[in-house]
């Protein structure tokens, strides 16, 4: 089978099939959405390690979370080897059912002070925050990377020794280089190559999962023992029920037109009841655009919603819209222009 329970260290993970971190996007209303379909385990964005440890407000809150999310991960990003253990500690104080090492951001901000895939030019600094990590926390660790810097510099195999001594229970690989960023094809070998050079950890393919399809072909192609749902997500919250149907031979649950509005609404629900009026616009305008461009002849609607600047204002939009007009259910329809 390769749906299967996934053993943490001492936690069990009900299924091998997990949400990955996604900055900006991940919050408490995208969870709700998200975990409702029962992933194996769900990760909050990254968070600063420094941020944490001085307590600052805006961090905290990226990691708020219900009861009913567990199992839950939380992520951290820094290069500070002696802060490492102290927001680890702050992290299983919270409640966290595992704790990540973000070795994988390409953002400037964030590689400039040799965090995010910033460690991948420096893999003795990997282990020690690793190990501080691990000495800090009872709860079991993992750890995100790309492949590399670029295609000159791939470090992935030495990544999986290192983290293995270090006592990571897991290790999560996007099959992209930081030079990449998120263009071209993730390359599906270099998480064979991973789970090739792994002993006693287990491996996390990630990468252009799109449908469900393809986690099938990402286990097949390299063996890899979980897969971690990002991007495919964006106006699907139900891809990890769709990926547990596939897998286990059962027919998709077909989606019109409108469990994509009916989807879209509830998340404007839970985007309202927990963002200031403003932001809950800002964002509504790119979670709305997630959802529509899934579909054909919603253009006017993006568009619309693009310049609104209520929440209102887009519920009235979402709910006047001819979804009778639109078209979710053809495959393979060339997907129209969309910019979000
Ligand atoms: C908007 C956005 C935010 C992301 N934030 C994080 C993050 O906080 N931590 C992390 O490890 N990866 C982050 N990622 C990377 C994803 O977790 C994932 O590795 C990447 O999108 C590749 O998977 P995909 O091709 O299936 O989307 C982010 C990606 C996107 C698009």
């Amino acid at each position: 089978m390769l749906k299967r329970p996934f053993q943490l260290g001492s936690l069990q993970l009900p299924s091998n099939i997990f949400c990955a971190p996604l900055a900006g996007c991940s919050d408490l209303p995208f969870r709700r959405m998200t975990t409702a379909y029962q992933p194996g385990l769900v990760y909050c964005e990254m968070v600063k390690m420094d941020a944490l440890v001085r307590h600052d407000p805006h961090t905290y809150r990226l990691l708020d979370y219900e009861a009913l999310m567990h199992p839950i991960g939380a992520q951290l990003c820094g290069s500070k080897p002696h802060l490492a253990g102290k927001s680890a500690k702050i992290l299983e104080e919270l409640g966290f059912d595992v704790i990540d090492l973000n070795c994988g951001c390409p953002v400037d901000k964030v590689t400039k002070d040799g965090s995010g895939s910033g460690l991948l030019k420096n893999l003795g600094l990997i282990g020690e925050i690793l190990s501080n990590i691990i000495a800090a926390v009872k709860i079991p660790v993992t750890i995100k990377i790309r492949a590399g810097w670029d295609e000159q510099s791939l470090v992935g195999p030495e990544i999986v020794r290192i983290a293995e001594q270090a006592g990571a229970k897991a290790l999560a690989i996007h099959g992209r280089t930081r030079e990449q960023g998120y263009k071209g094809k993730a390359h599906w070998e270099w998480i064979r190559q991973c789970k090739q050079a792994a002993k006693n950890i287990l491996v996390i393919g990630n990468g252009d999962l799109f449908d469900a399809e393809s986690v099938e072909r990402m286990f097949l192609e390299t063996g890899c023992d979980a897969a971690l749902l990002a991007r495919g997500t964006f106006g699907a919250p139900w891809l990890v029920e769709d990926v547990y149907k596939h897998l286990s031979g059962e027919p998709l649950t077909p989606r019109s037109a409108f469990d994509y509005r009916d989807a879209l609404l509830k998340h404007l629900d839970y985007v309202n009841l927990y963002h200031a009026p403003r932001k809950a616009a800002m964002d509504l305008r790119r979670i709305g655009c997630w959802y529509l461009k899934k579909g054909q002849g919603t253009r006017r609607l993006r568009e619309s919603l693009n310049k609104s600047k209520t929440l209102g204002e887009i519920r009235n939009l979402i709910l006047d819209y001819p979804w009778h007009e639109t078209d979710f259910m053809t495959p393979d329809l060339v997907p129209e222009e969309a910019e979000c």
